[in-house]
């Protein structure tokens, strides 16, 4: 425990432990970017990781590959579309199938489709709608069942600073993210509620069933590549610490909010965008 390793395609330190060892975790978006980053993060405390991906079979395996050669705990890939209801129960119950149990969903499957208010067509909003938010929803709901019944767990969204703040161009994917906060703390009381009736609420052996939202700022992944340069240079400008986020700063705070000792926070809404909201 407690090792310093240098990963070898990411040049990361990456400290290895075991406080998540048993753990299993579910990372929708697993296979890249933002997602990658969370599901390397969870493992290196030793949880179990099950990285959904929507159709990109190629870097899935990719991913596969890259995190088996780094991490010795083990790693599935899950295809479905979270924005499909019957996808979304299907994949959290493959998960518990495989593994007997899901102690972490995290939610970070996410679209752009970026269009102004007056261009955009009906399916622009019902496809970011459905894959943000609804997808959200539906994991969520089929991982709460199952968590509810073991009096444990951890769900974290991974919304955006653009759903506090709003964009041109972003009405449809900006309304999903900000559905998220809504979401979020509706499944966090629903959460105690459901705890309290069955007698767990506070058990002093368990770590509590918690539901909270990351809003990242602009991150370096491949969803930001074709903003055009102009635009670019205009929002570093927006950005007090003048540079884009790193996926390893976005998991980070995801893997705190799912670690045990995070039992009593719940419903609640962490920033991580260099200072974009001040
Ligand atoms: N990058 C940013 O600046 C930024 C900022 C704030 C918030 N976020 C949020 O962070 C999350 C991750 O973003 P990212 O930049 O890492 O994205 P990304 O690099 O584009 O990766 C997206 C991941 O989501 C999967 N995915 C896409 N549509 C899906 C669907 N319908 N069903 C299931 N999986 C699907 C993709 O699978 P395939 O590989 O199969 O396509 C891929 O694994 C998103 O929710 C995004 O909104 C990102």
């Amino acid at each position: 425990m407690g090792v310093l390793e240098i990963t070898a395609d990411e040049n990361v330190k990456i400290r290895v432990g075991d406080k998540l060892k048993g753990r299993v975790a579910f990372v929708t978006g697993g296979t890249r970017g933002i997602g990658e980053a969370i599901c390397r993060s969870l493992a290196s405390q030793g949880a179990t990781i099950a990285a959904g991906y929507s159709g990109n079979d190629q870097k899935a395996e990719e991913f596969r590959e890259r995190f088996t050669k780094t991490y010795s705990t083990p790693v599935s890939i899950h295809k479905g579309n979270v924005g499909n209801p019957e996808d979304c129960r299907g994949r959290v119950a493959e998960v518990i199938e495989k593994y007997g149990r899901l102690d972490i969903l995290v939610n970070n499957a996410g679209i752009t489709i970026d269009k102004t208010v007056l261009k955009m067509t009906d399916d622009d909003w019902y496809d970011v709608l459905n894959v943000n938010l609804s997808g959200a929803f539906f994991l969520s709901q089929a991982a709460l069942r199952h968590m509810a019944e073991r009096g444990s767990g951890r769900i974290v969204n991974v919304s955006s600073v653009i759903g506090e703040t709003g964009n041109i161009g972003q009405a449809n994917y900006a309304a999903s993210k900000s559905g998220m906060f809504g979401l979020t703390k509706t499944l966090a009381r629903e959460a105690c509620l459901l705890l309290a009736r069955s007698g767990k609420l506070n058990d002093p052996e368990g770590i509590g069933l918690t539901i909270n939202t990351v809003t990242p700022g602009f991150i370096a992944t491949e969803m930001v590549e074709h903003i055009p340069e102009k635009v670019m240079t205009q929002i570093l400008s927006h950005i007090p610490l003048g540079r884009l986020g790193k996926p390893q700063e976005v998991a980070r705070i995801v893997h705190f909010l799912s670690a045990d000792a995070s039992s009593y926070i719940t419903g609640q809404v962490w920033g991580v965008n260099g200072g974009m909201d001040m």
